[in-house]
């Protein structure tokens, strides 16, 4: 029998290539940088599984080149870089990793909210900068009580939830808008309360983005919704860049329509060294961190190798993000080992 052959676009943390070399020959790209478009065609070319990460966007062309790859493992819960339809259409099983990094993601939101509603960044920089000058000051860098507010969650899937159940010692109240809305019973069991995204805008004093990239959720905040938060509301995004339009969250925080952001993520990443947001003091910047704690990445690594496994093995992976794929080709027919 031929050994699977592997493509992993990163270095990856322990344990996804002791798994994956068990199995399968493993080539990867051992650079700090992701591999151009160019060299992904060219790797994946003889590959029958592709280890891929949400900076390689893994769409027809790159299918075309690998004529018989059989799965595409990302290491992210995300997978807007796939184009999933296409991977289906031609009988390739796309797999994530959700779950093991619900937790890590909801409590970066959390410190993301803390910090820019209690100006903890400013502070750092206004000790390192020596300004700090006087003992103790009443009025320095004061900032927004978190206990008692509300905070409006968008997309309330396993990380929304997540971050729903870090509010209640927060005290803090919990609106939520999701494109399917929980039974009654839930919500009160939960503490949950339902609003049109509309209402939840306008009743928030944090709102904070957990939906999946798609075609609908693509500029989900842009002027207009920007224009219907309190002017003292603070705007949270640990999902992906493209929910808000940048410019007009841009406007937003520089004509003091909401009071600040902390953002995780943005349209292009890294950020574009002339992008303004570097310049606001209202805004907390992090490099696409949100899930980037040891233990979570490390399980990541894990499941995105054991989901290449599991198919190549003929076997129905742990995290199958499309399903109709068993129908497209029946995993007897995608076995190599
Ligand atoms: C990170 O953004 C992920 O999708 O895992």
């Amino acid at each position: 029998m031929v050994k699977p052959r592997v493509y992993v676009t990163r270095m990856l943390p322990s344990p996804a290539l002791e798994i994956l070399k068990e199995y399968c020959e493993v080539e990867v790209n051992l650079r700090q940088e992701p591999p151009s478009k160019r060299e992904l065609i060219d790797r994946v070319k003889d590959k029958h599984a592709l280890l891929c990460l949400l900076t390689d966007s893994v769409d027809s062309e790159v299918m075309n080149a690998a004529s018989d790859l059989r799965v595409i493992s990302t290491y992210s819960v995300g997978y807007d870089h796939v184009d999933v339809e296409e991977a289906t259409r031609r009988g390739i099983y796309v797999t994530n990793t959700p779950g093991v990094l619900t937790d890590a993601v909801a409590d970066f939101t959390w410190a993301l909210l803390l910090g820019v509603a209690r100006r903890i960044v400013e502070a750092d920089r206004y000790v390192r900068s020596g300004e700090w000058k006087v003992a103790w000051s009443p009025t320095l860098l004061m900032g927004c009580s978190v206990y008692g507010k509300t905070i409006g969650i968008v997309g309330l899937g396993r990380i929304g939830m997540a971050v729903a159940e870090r509010a209640r010692g927060f005290n803090v109240r919990v609106l939520y808008y999701d494109v399917r809305r929980l039974p009654l019973e839930v919500e009160q069991r939960l503490n949950l309360e339902y609003r049109s995204l509309e209402e939840l805008l306008q009743e928030s004093d944090f709102v904070s983005l957990h939906v999946p990239l798609t075609k609908e959720t693509y500029h989900l905040i842009g002027e207009e919704e920007l224009r219907l938060m309190k002017k003292t509301a603070f705007l949270i995004n640990t999902s992906r860049g493209a929910i808000v339009d940048t410019r007009a969250l841009i406007k937003a925080l520089k004509e003091g329509w909401i009071a600040g952001a902390a953002l995780d993520v943005f349209e292009k990443e890294p950020i574009e060294e002339d992008n303004l947001l570097l310049k606001l003091p209202n805004v907390i910047l992090a490099p696409h961190i949100a899930s980037a704690t040891v233990e979570a990445r490390s399980k990541m690594a894990e499941i995105a190798a054991l989901n290449i496994i599991s198919v190549l093995k003929g076997e129905k992976p742990p995290h199958l993000v499309n399903l109709d794929v068993l129908n497209v080709k029946p995993l007897e027919e995608v076995k190599m080992i």
